[in-house]
């Protein structure tokens, strides 16, 4: 038996993106009409047969656990892979803007949170487009990962740049000329300096696999792992003159089950990045327009 879970388009898609094992979707009766028959086409069109949608049973009061979890569900067989986060922020409706946001991107590992925020915007939920990514190692997963997907990627290696600022100003540049009005850090591994930040005041994103403030810096799961805390996440934040600092714009909070290994760990906390960095882009973007509206 898998695991049932009450689920809205945007999570089934990421949750399959993904490879979660839902098996059965729950709808909230009355509650979500127009989701629920998306829901419905969405699980009718699909070659998943083992979807099925269920109905919450309206009773008045919930146990705090995923609703409708059916009788027979054995905990034993729950697969920690498609464990669900503890709390994450209700995707609700994702904002339209008058044009879609220009984000430059940044990234430097394997790519999975830039390809994440270009599905969200290839499946019509995030109302961005990527002007450009860059990378600072040349043949990194982003950097394949933007080849295949046709986007545009430049490389700025660090090490050809006599000091930070210097690959800062160059960064700024390149984001300008692009015309890009926004900038997200997805899995950026260096830090930035006020250059940077101060070119996109509020506007300089960033995502850490920690629930922030918690375990700023380097190996947040191995930190967090060997500090005995029960429960971890990740942070989308805004950028500051200081590592993991600033604002925060969503959190997803991860269970940490007793025989975790930071690969476990890891992996279930990258499925909530994937879900998280995009809806926490749409929030932010809601922001960035409605301050430049009224800059005029
Ligand atoms: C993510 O876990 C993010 O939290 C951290 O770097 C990692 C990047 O992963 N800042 P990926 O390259 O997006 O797969």
């Amino acid at each position: 038996m898998g695991l049932v879970i009450t689920v809205f388009p945007a999570q089934l898609q990421t949750g399959w993106m993904h490879g979660g094992k839902i098996n059965r979707l729950m709808r909230v009766e009355g509650a979500h009409d127009s989701t629920s028959k998306d829901l419905e086409s969405f699980a009718a069109e699909s070659d998943l047969k083992q979807i099925e949608i269920g109905h919450q049973c309206g009773q008045d009061g919930q146990m705090g656990h995923v609703i409708g979890m059916p009788a027979q569900s054995d905990p034993s067989q729950m697969d920690s892979e498609c464990y669900p986060a503890l709390i994450v922020p209700a995707i609700g409706t994702w904002p339209r803007f008058d044009s879609p946001l220009r984000l430059g991107v940044m990234a430097s590992g394997t790519g999975t949170n830039f390809e994440a925020l270009h599905n969200a915007i290839a499946c019509g939920d995030l109302d961005a487009q990527i002007n450009v990514l860059v990378v600072n190692k040349a043949g990194c997963g982003a950097h394949d990962r933007a080849e295949r997907l046709g986007i545009h990627c430049e490389l700025r290696d660090h090490r050809l740049f006599a000091s930070r600022e210097e690959m800062d100003h160059d960064l700024v540049r390149t984001f300008q000329n692009e015309g890009v009005e926004a900038v997200v850090m997805a899995g950026w591994m260096r830090i930035v300096t006020p250059v940077l930040i101060d070119a996109f005041p509020g506007r300089l994103l960033n995502i850490h696999p920690s629930l922030l403030p918690s375990f700023k810096g380097m190996d947040a799961i191995g930190q967090c792992l060997s500090s005995g805390v029960t429960v971890t996440g990740c942070t989308v934040h805004e950028v500051l003159n200081d590592v993991d600092a600033g604002p925060i714009v969503a959190q997803a909070a991860v269970p940490i089950l007793s025989d975790d290994t930071r690969e476990r760990l890891s992996r279930r906390i990258q499925v909530q990045e994937h879900r998280l960095l995009p809806w926490a882009t749409a929030l932010a973007g809601q922001r960035w327009r409605t301050a430049a509206a009224t800059q005029g």
